[in-house]
């Protein structure tokens, strides 16, 4: 949610911290600042409520702030409403500890408690001053090192933590702590950064480290040298990301999102590419053996928002293709049920960033259940990826506008390859079939593109919708798994109320609501109950409805009651979310835009949901 960035180098601090903290402004958050030291070893902490642009503003001023060193933060408020105060970074009293946290302090009450009993008196609301108190508290009570003190804080803490820490008596260095909330680092031509996530470091370097649970760090100009929590020195491989600095960038498109959806072929092309061996599905790198496959008796699907959604589409898939029982669940709520597990089974966790809280605990459970876990992420290095048993990495590069579409494709792909693997190694259909749907695959990306070259038709569209008060997404089967998806796009950018329904519920209720001129999205790409649809759909129509029908080739009846027919190339019907999703993206993208909204960053969202 929030994000940290950390620099030592020979170069002035000031704005290589906020250039880092503007590229992580994606994650959401409502406050932000800095600290930097001076020549002369003082800590100066600048923040304010609000933008970055207002922190800026503030930093000049004060006449600007001087520097090598120094930590920034962007806050996404857990303890401590967002406020100046409460803003990062946070600092003992005598600013011997200066430091910015991601994450949760859950016992903040107790070492609240036990600190004020040893003096100690606090300025804000937040968890974090809690935590820099402690280290503190530690430094001075103990051996008055960096790695001794932050490693007792990080054994009496509960919770998450991304730390990066100043220490008055230490000026030649950053040290930085993890616990579940992620830390990046990079070293180049003697200048040492850290983040949240790589975003906020490409431009420097691509060549990084990254922290592992419970694991400390000590920047220092030209190195970086890391600890376990015992204050052991440990060797750590870089990683090299794949990612360009501009890849991160708009590259010319007006926002993220639609520079994103622009970016779903490549993303859908490279994903696939990446799971194909001789045009044969191949799992090996993941060290799931065909053995393996062959003895998953059900599969259960996790995810929270778009990433669930995913998981309901690739239901279909598994149970029809793979012919093997499973469900989806929301991490939230699969969290902390207390269903019956089925030990013999496969969980895939689903999620771009790799760090949502719900999914992460959700991973955590099964694996405490001794349930194999598979995590389709986005983040390379990110917490699920590195710790599920079995990776699918989307290739699907850096997804920065909240609202995920290219990510969320790439999802896809793995699902199906997946499903298609397991279809083969359980014989569940033939070499025939098999071959079939892996060129249908491998057609995907072109087909997208034509769907891409068709965005002015909805561009227009949306310009019918835009002023609607709920628009209603509706389809059966996969189709109902893609109107979930395509709802959600329309809710979280346009801020207009939208529901997707199974089609056959509408008469259940929902259409109670159906008013002149209601849109209503009809998504009709499976045969098997398209007749259906168009029933449900007519049943809308005769209320006043205004219908938009998402279609597949060879359905032409669909023209008959369609105020507005998006007509989609067909493919194997297993895939078709894959392709009907796309106007609906654009759709809402293009709705989003004429009512004047912030597209990439919409109001109460972020990109990554670290808290629960
Ligand atoms: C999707 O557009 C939303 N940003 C949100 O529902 C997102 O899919 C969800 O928070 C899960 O995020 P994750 O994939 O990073 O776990
Ligand atoms: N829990 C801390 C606070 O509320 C940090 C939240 C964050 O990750 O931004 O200040």
């Amino acid at each position: 949610m929030c994000g940290i960035v950390g620099y030592i180098g020979e170069h002035q601090a000031s704005d290589i911290l906020l250039d880092g903290l503007k590229k992580l402004e994606y994650r959401g958050y409502d406050s932000a600042g800095v600290a930097v030291r001076n020549d002369e070893n003082k800590i100066s902490v600048v923040k304010t409520k609000g933008r970055i642009k207002f922190l800026k503003a503030k930093i000049e001023e004060g006449h600007g702030l001087f520097g090598t060193s120094g930590i920034g933060h962007t806050r996404w408020a857990t303890h401590g409403e967002p406020s100046e105060d409460n803003a990062h970074p946070h600092a003992s009293d005598d600013f011997n500890v200066v430091a910015v946290h991601n994450g949760i302090i859950e016992n903040y009450d107790e070492l609240k408690a036990k600190l004020i009993r040893k003096g100690y008196s606090f300025y804000s609301d937040t968890d974090t001053e809690i935590a820099v108190k402690l280290i503190d508290y530690y430094y001075k009570k103990y051996l008055h090192t960096p790695c001794d003190a932050i490693s007792k804080a990080m054994v009496r803490i509960r919770g998450s933590y991304a730390l990066a820490v100043m220490f008055k008596d230490y000026p030649e260095e950053i040290w930085v702590a993890r616990k579940d909330s992620p830390i990046v680092l990079g070293e180049k031509d003697g200048e040492v950064y850290m983040a949240s996530d790589v975003t906020a470091i490409l431009s420097h370097t691509k060549d990084v480290y990254y922290l592992d649970n419970m694991e400390l760090a000590r920047m220092k100009r030209g190195s970086i040298a890391f600890f376990n929590i015992d204050g052991d020195e440990i060797f750590k491989e870089t990683q090299k990301i794949a990612w360009e600095a501009e890849a991160a960038e708009k590259g010319g498109y007006p926002h993220f999102m639609l520079k994103e959806i622009h970016e779903e072929p490549r993303a859908v092309k490279d994903t696939l590419s990446s799971l194909l061996k001789e045009n044969e599905i191949s799992l090996e790198r993941l060290g799931i053996s065909d053995e393996d496959l062959k003895s998953i008796s059900s599969i259960t699907v996790i995810g929270c928002g778009s990433a669930y959604h995913v998981g309901v589409s690739a239901q279909y898939v598994f149970e029809d293709m793979a012919r093997i029982p499973t469900r989806v669940e929301l991490a939230s709520e699969y969290r902390y049920r207390n269903a019956p597990l089925d030990k013999n089974g496969l969980v895939v966790v689903i999620s771009q960033s790799g760090e949502t809280a719900d999914s992460l605990a959700a991973l955590r459970k099964a694996k405490a259940e001794g349930i194999k876990t598979l995590g389709i992420v986005n983040v390379v290095g990110s917490t699920i990826a590195r710790e599920a048993d079995y990776v699918i990495q989307t290739i699907a590069g850096p997804e920065i506008a909240v609202a995920t579409t290219k990510a969320y494709s790439a999802q896809l792909i793995c699902c199906y390859a997946l499903a298609l693997k397991l279809a083969k190694v359980r014989n569940s259909i033939d070499e025939e079939k098999y071959v079939s749907l892996i060129a249908e695959l491998k057609d995907l990306p072109s087909k997208i593109e034509e769907i891409l070259s068709e965005e002015e038709d909805i561009k227009k569209l949306a310009s019918e919708i835009r002023n609607a008060k709920d628009i209603f997404f509706i389809g059966r089967e996969i189709d109902y798994a893609t109107s979930l998806e395509g709802s959600l796009k329309m809710k979280e950018i346009s801020y207009i109320h939208s529901e997707a329904y199974a089609a056959g519920e509408l008469k259940h209720g929902t259409i109670s609501l159906i008013e002149k001129g209601t849109p209503v999205v009809g998504i009709l790409t499976q045969s098997n109950v398209y007749e259906k649809t168009i029933s449900n759909l007519i049943e809308t129509k005769t209320r006043g409805a205004h219908i938009i029908c998402v279609v597949s080739e060879d359905k032409e009846k669909a023209n008959t009651i369609a105020d507005d027919l998006i007509s989609i190339p067909n493919t194997a019907e297993y895939f078709m979310t894959s392709l009907a999703i796309i106007p609906l993206q654009l759709l809402s993208y293009y709705v989003s835009v004429q009512l004047g909204l912030n597209v990439d960053k919409p109001r109460n969202l972020a990109k990554s949901v670290t808290v629960e």
